[in-house]
């Protein structure tokens, strides 16, 4: 989640050890994961990989405007190339199918598919016919994702998600798309992480379109939600047996002691990053408690908007990554107080796989009505290098492993978790971080856009190759 560059300390190596079991990644016998029906597989976004943002009529979104903005990403990066996934998608979708992945979740760029007036791209659309038809041939499950988060620029001009109006063009979108690609959808998310696009873009502007004001951030918030609803319905005519749902990050916050302002600390920094998105969602309402840590911020709410925001899902993707330590902040709020001495990831984030496991039976006790989840994204980002043709990316297995122990320990503790989608399938750019963090499970070099599996990839693939044989 959250790729806020306040969360950011210096780059500490890992404390794992390197080159340890012969096979460190392949989960316990009595796991869950070795149900043939949960599903395993790898997630990317448009922006970060498809590259070819001049091609075939695509428009400009927020973030070619947000990163040719010096220092706004690290070393001036750009997802003008990036993997170069859109003249590359057929080798790509084969070294997905080659490693037995059987999940690909991938998002569509809206400014590729239609222009400011509605009217739809047919090169741009046939582009995303093309790999989900592959996908499909392939016998792959498709997660798409509408919005991850490159909103077209003109309607950016526009207030973006500012602006309620941006909720109906969504909705327009979603429209199109559904109609365009029913049948080689299984699974439609309608927005990537929402707490993204709101506080780290219109709350804190570390993220396009770069605004900064808690009150725009809880209106931006709002709209984004709003488009969520109102799109719902519009999937479910058009493509009546897909899923449709919507994926939110989550963050565990943990209090710094046993005070009793540490631990309101820690519960409002939950209630900022999950019930802030969650009770709209399940319970119909926003958590008064946002209000306490940001006094007036109170958005623009019509007749009837949060009936359309709570419309029941099919699914609820979740995306985790690390968790907070927090004090009271003296005021209203809280601060993170970097844990010693702990394992952290390139990000300089947190290795906390326990936080996902509470986080979800947490939920499960919140929310009487928690839908089905998969668990959208979940990885870490290395500094990988190749050597001698490997990838030797030790840490990253061992996170795997210990993360797919939490969500078997949820599913034990009764969560319905459906499946789990590996952050990334390859490098990729990294938003405010550019190219220098590495998500993927294949290495990319970016001088020739060569894809390298990592060993972490390895160890997926043996791994569903035995569950596979074993069914
Ligand atoms: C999430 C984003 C995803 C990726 C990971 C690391 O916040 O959804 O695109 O950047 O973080």
């Amino acid at each position: 989640m959250a790729n806020d560059a306040s969360a950011v300390s210096d780059v500490i190596s890992p404390v794992v050890p390197k080159g340890s079991l012969a096979d460190p990644f392949t989960p316990p016998a009595d796991s869950a994961l070795w149900r043939k029906n949960f599903l395993l597989g790898a997630a990317t976004a448009s922006y970060q990989i498809e590259g070819a943002v001049d091609e075939d009529g695509r428009l400009s979104s927020i973030w070619d405007t947000f990163s040719a903005i010096p220092g706004k990403v690290l070393a001036g990066d750009t997802g003008a190339v990036a993997c170069d996934h859109y003249h590359r998608w057929e080798a790509d979708i084969e070294m997905l199918a080659s490693l037995g992945l059987e999940g690909y979740r991938l998002s569509i760029a809206w400014p590729r598919v239609m222009d400011a007036a509605g009217v739809p791209n047919r090169k741009g659309l046939d582009f995303y016919k093309r790999l989900l038809n592959r996908l499909k041939e392939k016998g792959i499950t498709t997660f798409v994702t509408l919005y991850h988060w490159d909103l077209p620029q003109h309607l950016e001009d526009r207030g973006g998600w500012l602006n309620r109006d941006t909720a109906y063009r969504f909705a327009d979108y979603a429209d199109l798309m559904s109609r365009e690609l029913a049948g080689t959808v299984d699974a439609w998310a309608t927005l990537n992480e929402p707490w993204c696009s709101a506080y780290l873009g219109y709350g804190n502007g570390h993220h396009a379109p770069g605004l900064a004001n808690d009150r725009f951030a809880t209106q931006a918030m709002h709209h984004l939600l709003l488009a969520h609803g109102l799109a719902v319905p519009v999937l479910r005519a058009n493509d009546p047996a897909s899923q449709k749902g919507i994926v939110a990050n989550i963050g565990r916050g943990t209090p710094n002691s046993d005070s009793a302002a540490d631990q309101r600390a820690a519960h409002l920094f939950e209630v900022q990053h999950n019930a802030w998105i969650l009770d709209p969602l399940l319970k119909g309402s926003y958590p008064q408690d946002l209000f306490e840590l940001w006094p007036g911020t109170e958005p623009l709410v019509l007749d009837g908007d949060m009936e359309t925001i709570s419309a029941p899902l099919d699914f609820l993707g979740i995306n985790y990554y690390f968790r907070t330590n927090v004090a009271s902040d003296g005021a209203h709020g809280f601060r993170d107080v970097p844990l010693e001495g702990v394992e952290r990831t390139q990000m300089g984030w947190e290795v906390y796989p326990d936080g996902l496991r509470d986080l979800l039976t947490g939920f499960k006790k919140t929310y009487h009505n928690l839908p089905p989840i998969y668990i959208t994204e979940n990885g870490m980002a290395s500094d990988d290098q190749v050597t001698d043709g490997h990838v030797d990316d030790t840490q990253r297995i061992s996170f795997l492993k210990r993360h797919l122990a939490a969500v078997d320990q949820a599913i034990k503790a009764g969560v319905d978790i459906r499946g789990y989608f590996l952050w990334s399938l390859m490098d990729n750019f990294e938003w405010a971080f550019g190219y220098e963090r590495r998500f993927g499970v294949v290495h990319v070099d970016y001088s020739t856009q060569k894809r390298t599996v990592k060993h972490s990839a390895e160890l997926v693939a043996k791994f569903l190759k035995e569950r596979k044989a074993r069914a």
